[in-house]
């Protein structure tokens, strides 16, 4: 049986006064039967961190670099986010693949280089386009594998599916279309990672919201929720929380 987890992504989002949002979070966490982890801004982790410290709340990262130090302007490494006690990272989220350029090459040397220091969710999906072009599953199984770290184990990765047209849209797949996509990507690890696969969380991203959580997080093979907007307030994200503990 695996255990759900709703993660928050707090994005570009945030400063120090908004912490106190993060108090009825970690009190929610300490009564409900699921996992619960926000990666918040860079600057606010070792902030976040010490104030969720009483409760089972992880707080991690947005991004990590793949190297493990040197002469990348900017950048942070696994190390330093594990210093700010950052338990976690999320690597590959489509804003940072088209913002940034990042391939999927890249997004599985980030997850490599967290490892050994951090847990990871991956997140893969396809645009708008490619959905429209009947290719979703093909694109999303294609991005798993490319981006897919040495050594998945379920102890440390999480998949998150986030088609990109659904982020911040207020559109949703139907909850058909995530049962359909999620059973194509827990095949698809099937096949690159045997048996590890069906302890690998699958969560499902993009305009997750108190109103549509219980109805997502009832699709086959959804393990929890990854999200963004309804992440940035308790109000919002309690009721999230309480709807994955239900599932
Ligand atoms: P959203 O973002 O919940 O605001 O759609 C989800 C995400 O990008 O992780």
């Amino acid at each position: 049986m695996r255990r759900k987890l709703v993660a928050g992504n707090w994005k570009m989002n945030g400063l120090s006064t908004d912490l106190a949002e993060l108090d009825a979070i970690a009190a929610a966490a300490k009564v409900t039967q699921c996992d619960v982890a926000i990666a918040v801004p860079a600057t606010l982790i070792l902030l976040a961190a010490k104030r969720v410290v009483d409760s089972p709340v992880m707080i991690g990262a947005q991004d990590v670099h793949s190297a493990e130090k040197g002469a990348h302007t900017g950048c942070l490494s696994a190390a330093m986010l594990n210093d700010v006690n950052a338990s976690f990272t999320l690597v590959g989220h489509s804003e940072r693949r088209a913002d940034q350029g990042e391939t999927s090459a890249d997004v599985k040397a980030k997850a490599e280089a967290a490892r050994d220091l951090l847990s990871v969710i991956l997140c893969i999906g396809e645009t708008l386009a490619e959905r429209d072009a009947g290719r979703a599953e093909e694109i999303v199984t294609t991005q798993l594998e490319a981006s897919l770290p040495k050594g998945a184990a379920a102890n440390w990765l999480s998949v998150a599916y986030e088609p990109v047209w659904a982020i911040g849209t207020g559109r949703t797949p139907t909850v058909a279309d995530v049962t359909a996509m999620h059973g194509a990507i827990r095949a698809k690890l099937r096949g690159l990672i045997g048996g590890e696969a069906d302890a690998v969380r699958l969560l499902y991203g993009g305009s997750v919201t108190a109103e549509n959580a219980a109805a997502l997080l009832s699709a086959g093979d959804v393990d929890g929720a990854l999200v963004g907007g309804a992440s940035l307030t308790a109000a919002k994200f309690v009721p999230i929380i309480e709807a994955a503990a239900a599932a």
